[in-house]
């Protein structure tokens, strides 16, 4: 068991799929919790909402002061080293606050360095750089990688039905967590002391990313044309390879089935 933690935990990107997640469980748990949101005049309603932007810094320190533990769940296809760098900056100077970052599996094994990687892949580069300005910083801190959300495949799935035939690049296998187990990994390991990198979290089952579309398809009674695409570089040929999977962390139950028959079905 838990002692509750009294003093606030601020959750950055508390409205997005993970930190949503987040957020009522810490409230569970008996925490008060601060969200940070690019999103304005929800501020003053009560609702936690605090309006900052981890990206430029601004409306940052106030999200800071006074908190205990910070949970970095913000993040975007770009720019996560620069939101870590600002947020660790004002996190410094507010105090000693324990941050906990979320990062991706194969931030540390897909070697972006081409630009062809960094066109396509650059977000495990900005994750990576992201994780040692955590570890870095001077701060406790934990960082937990995990696996791709169900709910990215979902996003993937249905923008791409949208065409004749879908693309998808070959020889790349995927390993779906439900995010609400993630979320669940984070909030005990928000609760806990300072672990710096724990194991990874994975789902249940990998599958190739032609398998992940066609359980789409079926699920939302769709029918499309799959064409592989070879990607060239080395990032993809390190995804060809699994560095994106965590075979030996399948910590995950839910499964992408589960998940579709959920939200498809
Ligand atoms: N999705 C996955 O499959 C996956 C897998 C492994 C790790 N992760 C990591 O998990 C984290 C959360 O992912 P997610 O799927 O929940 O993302 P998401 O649904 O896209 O949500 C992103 C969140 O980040 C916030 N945000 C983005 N840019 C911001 C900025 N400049 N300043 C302040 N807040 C900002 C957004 O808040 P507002 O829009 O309200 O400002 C939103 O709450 C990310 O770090 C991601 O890299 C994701």
């Amino acid at each position: 068991m838990h002692e509750p933690v009294t003093s606030p935990i601020l959750v950055t990107g508390g409205t997005g799929t993970l930190g949503r997640l987040v957020v009522p469980r810490l409230r569970d748990a008996g925490c008060v919790v601060r969200v940070l949101s690019r999103r304005r005049g929800e501020a003053e309603n009560g609702t936690g909402l605090m309006t900052g932007d981890l990206a430029t810094g601004e409306g940052i320190e106030p999200a800071v002061a006074g908190v205990k533990t910070i949970v970095h769940c913000a993040g975007s296809a770009k720019g996560d080293d620069e939101k870590a760098r600002n947020l660790v900056q004002a996190a410094v100077r507010a105090g000693t606050p324990h941050l906990v970052y979320i990062s991706v599996v194969g931030a540390n094994r897909i070697p972006v360095v081409s630009g062809v990687d960094r066109a396509m892949f650059g977000y495990f580069g900005s994750k990576l750089a992201a994780e040692r300005i955590v570890a870095d910083s001077g701060l406790p801190w934990t960082t937990l990688r995990a696996t791709q959300f169900h709910d990215a495949f979902l996003l993937v799935g249905r923008q791409m039905a949208r065409l004749p035939v879908m693309p998808v690049p070959a020889g790349f296998r995927f390993q779906p967590v439900d995010a609400g187990e993630v979320a669940a990994r984070l909030v005990e390991l928000t609760l806990g002391k300072p672990a710096g990198l724990v194991p990874d979290i994975g789902g249940p089952r990998t599958y190739g990313m032609a398998e992940l579309l066609r359980g789409y398809l079926r699920a939302s009674h769709r029918h499309r044309l799959i064409a592989p695409v070879w990607l060239p570089g080395k990032a993809a040929r390190a995804v060809r390879a699994g560095a994106n999977l965590a075979p030996d962390h399948a910590a995950g139950h839910r499964t992408w089935e589960d998940f579709l028959a959920e939200r498809v079905g």
